[in-house]
């Protein structure tokens, strides 16, 4: 096969420097011996639709493609078929070409249970759920959580309006509330997911205390950088079980590597040691 007749896929945004998925898509290419290729593409917001334009219409040679900020929101627009998932979250995070018609799905709901599924097996014999944060992230952890049977899902948020108004799209199993209810809500949960950016890069958090969540409850992060943030190392000291967001970046990257490829890829430790590597180097 030569080098254009092999598939080519891309992940899209602006900038693009910071993306891992080159990283962990060609992993998959180079442990699967596929003919194939991982493009990351800068285009800015005013270039968007005709970056899409010549995707729908073959001349850029792309099978598909993810994408990323700040496109994920601007992309509903411009695709020909959008899935329940990404209609849903709101947002669109994978692409995919089915007979000249540009398909827009979203993985991220996919991403985050099969982290739970894989680290923290039996994660759904919980039913109550307290989410932390109620920006994109959010929609794609409640989506998950609805479609796994959580029956009551508790939604904090700095901005109660904000959270109101997913608890609203997303039907009664949600209720909203505030930041400083979070520790009244913990009370008994089975899950505790942060979805903010508070402790990114290690910045302080609030004193929570897990221990009045149910006894065999689960905790855990969206946020991957560190790897254990201090939301996730405050759990853990006060004896709870955690799970690192790491996994959600790996899972969500499967279902779009399958449609492109044609092969299931498997997420390995080889893969989440491949990803750290790059994270310690800063690259
Ligand atoms: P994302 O798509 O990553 O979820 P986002 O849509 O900007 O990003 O949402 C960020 C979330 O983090 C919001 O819930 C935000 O709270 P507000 O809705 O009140 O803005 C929350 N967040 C960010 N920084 C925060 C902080 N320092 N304290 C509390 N919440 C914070």
């Amino acid at each position: 096969m030569g080098e254009l007749d092999q598939p080519r896929a891309f992940v899209v945004g602006y900038p693009i420097g910071h993306s891992r998925s080159p990283l962990i898509h060609r992993h998959w290419l180079d442990q699967a011996g596929l003919a194939g290729s991982y493009h990351p593409l800068a285009v800015a917001p005013a270039e968007l639709r005709a970056f899409v334009a010549a995707l729908k219409d073959g001349s850029s040679g792309f099978v598909g493609g993810n994408v990323t900020i700040p496109h994920k929101e601007a992309m509903l627009e411009l695709v020909d078929e959008i899935d329940d998932t990404a209609r849903q979250i709101g947002a669109v995070n994978t692409l995919w070409l089915d007979n000249g018609r540009l398909m827009a799905g979203n993985t991220d709901s996919h991403g985050f249970a099969a982290n739970l599924d894989e680290s923290a097996p039996g994660w759904t014999s919980g039913k109550t759920a307290v989410i932390l944060g109620a920006g994109g992230a959010s929609r794609s952890v409640i989506h998950a959580l609805l479609s796994r049977g959580f029956q009551s899902i508790r939604l904090a948020n700095r901005t109660l309006e904000r959270a109101r108004a997913l608890s609203d799209q997303f039907g009664d199993r949600i209720s909203a509330h505030g930041i400083d209810q979070l520790q009244k809500l913990l009370k008994g949960a089975d899950l505790f997911v942060n979805t903010t950016s508070m402790g990114m890069g290690g910045s302080a958090v609030p004193d929570i205390d897990f221990t009045i969540m149910a006894e065999t409850a689960l905790v855990t992060d969206i946020v991957y950088t560190p790897l254990e943030t201090p939301i996730l190392a405050l759990a853990r000291r006060q004896g709870l079980t955690t799970v690192d967001g790491l996994g959600m970046l790996l899972h969500q990257a499967v279902p779009g590597f399958a449609r492109w490829f044609g092969q299931t890829p498997r997420v390995t430790p080889e893969l989440r040691q491949l990803i750290i590597g790059a994270m310690e180097k800063g690259s």
